[in-house]
């Protein structure tokens, strides 16, 4: 039976377009029968402090499988940084103790319950709102707390969708009217969301000045992010320098700038935003307030924004979310959209990836595969 089992899973995410009504048939069979477990191993913390110290590999008792829950085997999930603060207890909302880490990720339905009938075994599914618990082997949940995706997208795409990407999708639609040939900045550009934008903002026709810290290896990350679409790739010095009015020769100033960072960073890339633009923060990387200069706000009427994509899922509800997820997956499909660059680690090594995920400079998301 764990033989069979293991074969369903490798058909189901080798090629499911080939596969997939085989895989749902034999899903369902041996869902039905003795596969149904009781039991699942996660990275559970019982207090906040270091991931490093307080994050264990445990068992758990699953809940029962309800009418309108589902239940997933959990195929891979980042390690972000708002995964780390929440551990350490320094996010702006955590979650009742014990908990299990991590807040994105993708699934795959082994078993549904009887009043489910938009999702199947099979489905790949990716959680709607934070909290969950990702950094799991299996999780049961309501149907409303997963969106469904495309079981034929890359497994890290899939795995990297829900949060970043969405973050960097509705930053570009919701603040600006932009159209093709406009500009945005952005600090922390080689970031998951920085990624997601550079990408989304190319499908969009925009033109993307990132601003990134400067590194030894900056020519290979500046390589990198113009493989992804990046127009120009820039040093937090070289921002603050004269040079830059020699680059709004070429493209006009910004109408948007996105901030993952705040401080100083926050501030430079504010001065460069064209009149009445916006600067929206998202993170805070920095741990440094924005400060705005206030001939900024006087003759450049600047608007100055904050998003935080978890409130905009609570505000919009599932249909929306799905529809949001249903064009990225639209965008990764068309080739437009590929995942941040990324380490796979094995779900059992994960201290290693804790630890890679929290050394500054790394430039790679860490990736359990469960
Ligand atoms: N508001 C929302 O809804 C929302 C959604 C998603 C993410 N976020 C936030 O967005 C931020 C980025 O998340 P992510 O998952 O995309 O991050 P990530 O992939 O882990 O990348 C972290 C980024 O932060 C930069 N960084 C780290 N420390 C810094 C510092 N002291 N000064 C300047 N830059 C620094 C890193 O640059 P180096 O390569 O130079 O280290 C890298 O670009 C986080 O604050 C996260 O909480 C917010």
């Amino acid at each position: 039976m764990a033989l069979s089992w293991f074969c369903v899973r490798v058909l189901c995410r080798r090629g499911p377009g080939r596969w997939g009504p085989l895989c749902r048939v034999v899903g369902r069979v041996l869902t039905s029968s003795a596969v149904a477990r009781e039991r699942c191993e996660a990275l559970v913390y019982h207090k906040h402090g270091d991931p490093l110290r307080v994050i264990r590999l445990e068992t758990l008792k699953l809940p029962q499988l309800g009418d309108s829950d589902i239940r997933a085997q959990m195929l891979a999930a980042p390690i972000n940084p708002s995964d780390v603060n929440m551990v350490q207890g320094t996010y702006p909302i955590l979650p009742d103790l014990p908990a299990v880490g991590g807040n994105e990720g993708v699934g795959q339905i082994l078993e549904v319950g009887s009043k489910v009938t938009n999702l199947k075994p099979g489905d790949w599914v990716i959680p709607s709102d934070a909290g969950l618990g990702t950094w799991r082997l299996e999780a049961v949940g309501n149907m409303n707390s997963f969106s469904k995706v495309s079981n034929n997208l890359p497994l890290l795409c899939a795995a990297t969708l829900g949060v970043n990407t969405c973050t960097a999708y509705r930053m570009l639609c919701d603040f600006e009217t932009l159209k093709p040939g406009d500009s945005v900045i952005q600090n922390a550009a080689n970031s998951g969301v920085g990624q997601a934008a550079i990408q989304i903002a190319k499908a969009m026709g925009l033109k993307t000045i990132n601003v990134v810290r400067d590194r030894p290896n900056l020519q290979q990350l500046t390589d990198s992010m113009k493989s992804m679409g990046a127009d120009y790739v820039i040093t937090e010095e070289a921002l603050r320098k004269p040079d830059m009015e020699e680059l709004f020769k070429e493209v006009p100033r910004p109408l948007l700038a996105l901030n993952g960072v705040g401080g100083k960073s926050a501030t430079e890339i504010l001065r460069h935003l064209m009149k009445g633009g916006t600067i929206v923060t998202y993170g805070g990387m920095a741990k440094q307030p924005v400060i705005v200069p206030v001939s900024a706000l006087i003759f450049n009427n600047v608007k100055v924004r904050g998003f935080w994509m978890t409130q905009w899922k609570r505000d919009h509800g599932h249909d929306l979310v799905q529809e949001m997820i249903s064009v990225l997956c639209d965008f990764i499909q068309a080739g437009k959209l590929r995942a941040p660059v990324c380490t796979k680690v094995k779900f059992q090594d994960y201290q290693t990836a804790l630890k890679a995920a929290t050394i500054p400079f790394t430039s790679s998301k860490q990736i359990l595969i469960m």
